[in-house]
């Protein structure tokens, strides 16, 4: 008794430290300069918590436990070796399995427990198995829109929201029923049902320049359903490590809300009734000014006030090293350069901030768009480096547009614009970039890897 009584002491003392790093380290990732700290901090906390949990008196066959964690390893460690631009997918194929997990940790004690689940105990399941199966299919359809093998353009028809809102009702009424009637088993697999489809359905009529606010918000689903579950199994570091989550995946929502331009509320019920209408293609072919290498050059040689904008291309041409060089040679040559960052530039939050970083940019050299669009017009060259949708002027001119509203990077304001990427095809929204036929703009046709070295080269004397 003694000996179980020391044991447990020791597991709510691991869970304690294991909490206490958690929080330590979304205060260090708060911060580029603590950041990796903070990195340590979660995996050593996760290390703990894992290995409380072995330790529990609980356990009496390890066989399972043995094969789920090698299982578990052997597939999780090559899904995350991925390239970085695919994290966003990879995250949310995270979710998906966190979320089927706590749904069948939530189904096992239904079934162990039932007939005597008292109301607390039965609100708490499910809320946790409604969300969990909800972000597992949601999730799913999230990680198949960023990986293209799903249609990215939102599908929509008449009465979605009527639909989606019915599903969701008739969940949340046979909760209430198992709430009030345990025994009535017969309505749990309706309760975990429903949400599974109404899962697919809440993310379907979004579109592909939404899914970053989806995927955080389903990391807040993903981090409340973990903690109801903690109630359900009385255990206080799931309970703390899913708050965590929960409310920093919703926070995050938040922050992606306002960088595109939304109300909360509509996040929140999945951008119902932001039916968005992504046209690609069929673009007249207008005309476009483009440039050599060797005349970006000049221009750029002669200017004081350079403003480089990173994307998504700059991530994928993997040119962070050589935009390091073209910042060094500019900067030694007298040019004042800087990086404009635009909140959801890449794929991932954050996405630019750590390549430019990798590529030891000074941090104080990258600035956030509200501090950087005030300087646009007199700023001399405008450099963006495989980034569209974020400095599409479209956003603030054209009411028809899908990302109407969406604050953007206001290069069109400075004296001259250079685009480097490969062509005229649009970004991840599908649309037409009207900054590429102003009479400022350049057009720097070739991969941002080969075109800003090639810069370099004429830069430094063509060697
Ligand atoms: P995008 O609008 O996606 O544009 C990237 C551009 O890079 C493309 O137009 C492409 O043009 C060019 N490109 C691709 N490969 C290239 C290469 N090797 N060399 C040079 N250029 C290359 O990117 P953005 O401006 O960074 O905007 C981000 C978009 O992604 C937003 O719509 C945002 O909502 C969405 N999104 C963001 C996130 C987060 S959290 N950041 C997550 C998911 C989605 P070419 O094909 O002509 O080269």
């Amino acid at each position: 008794m003694n000996e179980l009584a020391g044991s447990q002491y020791l597991i709510e003392f691991i869970y304690l430290i294991a909490s206490a790093l958690f929080i330590l380290s979304l205060k260090w990732m708060s911060s580029p300069a603590t950041a990796r700290h903070g990195i340590w901090a979660g995996e050593i906390g996760m290390v703990l918590a894992i290995a409380g949990t072995l330790l529990h008196h609980g356990i009496v066959d390890w066989k399972w436990i043995v094969i789920a964690l090698v299982l578990g390893s052997g597939i999780g460690i090559p899904l995350g070796m991925v390239q970085m631009t695919a994290v966003p997918q990879r995250t949310a194929l995270s979710h998906a399995f966190g979320a089927l997990c706590v749904t069948l940790v939530g189904t096992a004690e239904f079934y162990l427990r039932t007939p005597n689940v008292p109301k607390f105990m039965m609100s708490v399941l499910a809320m946790e198995v409604i969300l969990g199966s909800l972000t597992f299919t949601g999730s799913l359809m999230a990680a198949g829109k960023l990986q293209e093998v799903l249609p990215q353009r939102p599908i929509t028809y008449k009465g979605q929201n009527l639909v989606n809102l019915g599903l969701l009702g008739v969940a949340v009424v046979a909760a209430v029923y198992l709430v009030l009637h345990p025994e009535a088993k017969q309505f749990f697999p309706i309760m975990v049902a429903i949400p599974l489809v109404f899962g697919v359905f809440m993310v379907i009529p979004i579109g592909g320049a939404d899914m970053p606010t989806v995927i955080s918000l389903l990391n807040g689903y993903a981090g409340l359903s973990a903690a109801a579950m903690g109630f359900v199994l009385q255990n206080k570091l799931l309970i703390i490590a899913g708050a965590l989550d929960g409310s920093s995946g919703l926070i995050l929502s938040v922050i992606m809300s306002k960088a595109m331009n939304r109300s909360f509320t509509n996040v929140l019920f999945g951008a119902f009734g932001q039916v968005q209408a992504a046209v690609a293609g069929a673009q007249e072919a207008r005309p476009v000014h483009s440039a050599t290498a060797e005349e970006a050059a000049a221009i750029l040689a002669a200017a004081n006030k350079v403003v480089i904008v990173p994307g998504y291309g700059m991530a994928v041409a993997q040119a962070q090293h050589k935009v390091r060089e073209l910042y060094d040679i500019l900067t030694k040559k007298g040019v004042e350069v800087r990086f404009a960052i635009h909140p959801v530039a890449g794929r991932m939050p954050g996405h630019m901030n750590v390549l430019l970083a990798e590529a030891d940019i000074p941090y104080d050299r990258l600035i956030e768009m509200e501090e950087i669009n005030g300087d646009f017009p007199q700023t001399d060259v405008a450099l963006v480096i495989g980034a569209n949708d974020v400095t599409n002027p479209a956003a603030r001119t054209d009411a028809s547009s899908p990302i109407y509203g969406m604050p953007i990077l206001d290069v069109d304001k400075a004296h001259t614009v250079m685009v480097i990427k490969r062509s005229m095809s649009p970004g991840f929204a599908g649309i037409d970039n009207p900054l590429y036929y102003l009479d400022n703009t350049l057009m720097l046709f070739g991969d941002a890897k080969q075109f800003v070295g090639a810069i370099v080269r004429e830069l430094s004397g063509g060697h």
